[in-house]
């Protein structure tokens, strides 16, 4: 079977790569072929068998999709995106990217002999506005970004080709996912992964929140096992809604901070320095932190056991070790 994932050079997309490339196997099909496909030309992984195919290109260019998914496509992991701030930025490039490529991939796959797979990575950044203190599968998506907004409409339309039988689709909403490596990126959200990385590669990081600041959070590695889970789901476990919150942990900083300690000690604790920043505050006072999941519990997808694991994992796989 051939696979295509899109943003796959992003954090995500690269560890779900290189698990489907180790593991040759998803729902019992032989994968003998992954496209990894975004904007900057992926690396390709080990693979254990399947051909890696890296293509670089822009997912909004006419035609592309229809080239990524060919006639062979067994689905498509669709991660590539304009993540939060980036999409509140540049409207227009939000958009584009983040609705208008899902639908033309939606289509592409549409236009397939077979019916395709299709795991979509969404957002709990598709609640906002007035919420409960603890949500649930309930609970209504009010988004207040045009990056919820976008997530939001591309699950609609991932549950309407999967009602028509176009392909058999589902769209997970992610926690926030930690630790990202590399550097600090433009989402409000970056401090999560910064007060973890940069204490344990030795650097000082300003945390801009308060200590009680809370946050809603899964590992890469839990994200990974949750995709390839939905994408061996049998439609009708769905239901009538292929869309799911997906379970995670609620930590504040302070308990972040607890877990650094318990791994790493006192010292990487240290580093990190406290500088208010109203701005960011007021984003992340926003955010929804509290969630009940039942529905994605009862259907098997999993969640970290605790945060001193996700840092552990994150020591082990993804940490620059300065010597
Ligand atoms: N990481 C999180 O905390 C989180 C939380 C909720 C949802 N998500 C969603 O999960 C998915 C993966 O997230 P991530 O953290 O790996 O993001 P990421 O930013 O690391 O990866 C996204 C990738 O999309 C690619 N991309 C952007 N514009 C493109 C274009 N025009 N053409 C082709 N590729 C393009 C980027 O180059 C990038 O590599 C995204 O859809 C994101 O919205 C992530």
């Amino acid at each position: 079977m051939h696979i295509v994932i899109t943003g796959a050079a992003g954090f995500i997309g690269k560890k779900l790569a290189a698990r489907l490339a180790r593991d040759c196997k998803i729902d019992g099909q032989t994968i003998t072929k992954l496209t990894l496909f975004d904007i900057v030309e992926p690396e390709a992984p080990l693979s254990n068998g399947p051909d890696i195919l890296t293509v670089a290109g822009d997912i909004t260019d006419a035609g592309i999709a229809a080239r990524l998914v060919g006639d062979d496509c067994g689905g498509v992991f669709h991660l590539a995106a304009i993540v939060s701030a980036g999409a509140e930025e540049d409207f227009d490039l939000g958009m584009a990217v983040n609705l208008e490529a899902n639908r033309s991939l939606l289509e592409a796959c549409r236009a397939l002999p077979n019916v395709p797979k299709y795991v979509f990575a969404s957002s709990v950044a598709g609640f906002g506005g007035n919420m409960p203190a603890i949500l649930d599968d309930e609970t209504e998506r009010t988004p207040q970004t045009s990056y919820g907004t976008q997530k939001v409409i591309g699950e609609l339309l991932v549950t309407d080709y999967s009602r028509k039988g176009f392909l058999q689709g589902c769209s997970l909403r992610l926690p926030t996912v930690v630790v990202r490596p590399g550097k600090p990126n433009k989402a409000a959200s970056t401090w999560a992964s910064s007060i973890i990385r940069e204490p344990l590669q030795g650097d000082e990081v300003i945390c801009p929140v308060r200590t009680s600041q809370a946050m809603f959070l899964s590992s890469p590695e839990i994200i990974v096992e949750n995709m390839i889970k939905a994408w061996e789901m049998p439609a009708e476990s769905w239901g009538m809604v292929p869309s799911i919150t997906l379970p995670g942990l609620t930590l504040t900083v302070e308990e972040m901070l607890a877990a650094l300690e318990r791994v790493a000690g006192k010292e990487p604790v240290n580093k990190v320095k406290f500088v208010p920043d109203a701005h960011i505050q007021k984003i992340c006072d926003g955010w929804p932190t509290t969630f009940e999941t039942p529905r994605a519990e009862s259907l098997g997808f999993s969640k970290d056991n605790d945060y001193d694991q996700i840092i552990r994992q994150f020591m082990e796989n993804d940490m620059v070790k300065n010597s």
